[in-house]
């Protein structure tokens, strides 16, 4: 007998009707147009600063290019760690029930987002940048360290911020079409996922202990400092013959670039404060540190 779930039975509804298969869903041949942006410009990091300005227009469409190939890159890096996550959900669970049977939808989901990703990062010429390798590194022990409350809010923390970068980005006409059509899949799907997350953070934090929602508080905050400084990897402003240390520090005193990341997190972090995941003044120093608390 099916265990149901009606949250789950909806989602796994939702993506019946509504799943993409990169492979035929975009057009991958098409020509990118002269001209277009990759990113919206005024979201790009260094963004009204005086070391934007002085770039040609080739270069600024140069630089919103490795710009979205960093994102996509650390947006990929962080869909493998999802889907572990996921999958040691899914070893526990029960596989009769509907909340499994949406896991296993979801992890079917971000393995064609890796794969759309990791497309695109081919068709647009960019490089795999990633995260910084130390976090590369020492991430995969994530997901044996964070359950429950802990983990659900992290994948909010990766999930929700770049959906909003990709819901104003599919909708720009000055982005490149394939930009686009890669941020439209994603954003239907991740809909799915964060509805999801949202309901397990809040199932979880109403059985947490005090000790276990200090600590699901401190690997949230951690968690989102890290993931915010890893979306523009320092080495994407040597495409455009900047020194990456230099550019790096302008876009991280940029007032434009912090106010994005801000905007990033403005439906996030209300709900993170109604499940009280954002913590005392310790943990709110991380987050202001993020910038996603301004
Ligand atoms: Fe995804
Ligand atoms: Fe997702």
């Amino acid at each position: 007998m099916t265990i149901s779930d009606p949250l789950a039975d909806r989602l796994l509804k939702s993506a019946a009707r509504q799943s993409y298969d990169p492979e035929v869903d975009i057009d991958w041949e098409a020509e990118v147009l002269p001209g277009l942006h990759y990113m919206v410009p005024e979201r790009l990091s260094l963004w009204g600063t005086p070391t934007y300005d002085r770039l040609t227009p080739e270069q600024q469409i140069e630089l919103s290019k490795h710009e979205i190939g960093s994102v996509a890159s650390v947006g990929l890096w962080f869909e493998i760690i999802l889907m572990q996550m996921l999958l040691r959900d899914v070893y526990r669970s029960d596989p009769r029930s509907e909340r499994t049977h949406f896991e296993l939808t979801e992890i079917a989901d971000e393995c064609r987002h890796s794969l759309m990703f990791g497309k695109a990062l081919g068709r647009l010429g960019v490089p795999a940048y990633g995260p910084p390798p130390l976090i590369h590194r020492f991430a995969p022990i994530y997901p044996t360290i964070s359950r429950g409350a802990a983990a659900y809010a992290s994948i909010l923390i990766g999930e929700e911020p770049v959906d909003r970068l990709q819901r104003e980005l599919m909708h720009d006409e000055r982005v490149q079409p394939i930009v686009r059509q890669v941020s439209r899949i994603h954003v239907i799907e991740e809909a799915r996922h964060v509805s999801f997350a949202r309901d397990e953070l809040q199932k979880a934090v109403r059985q947490m202990s005090r000790a276990e929602r200090v600590f699901a508080q401190t690997v949230t905050a951690q968690g989102a400092f890290i993931m915010m400084r890893s979306l523009i990897n320092p080495q994407v402003y040597a495409s455009v013959g900047l020194d990456p240390r230099e550019a790096r520090k302008v876009a991280l005193g940029n007032e434009h670039y912090r106010a994005t990341i801000a905007w990033m997190g403005e439906k996030v972090m209300p709900f993170l404060e109604e499940c009280d995941m954002v913590g005392g003044p310790r943990n709110r120093r991380a987050w202001r540190a993020s910038f996603l608390l301004p």
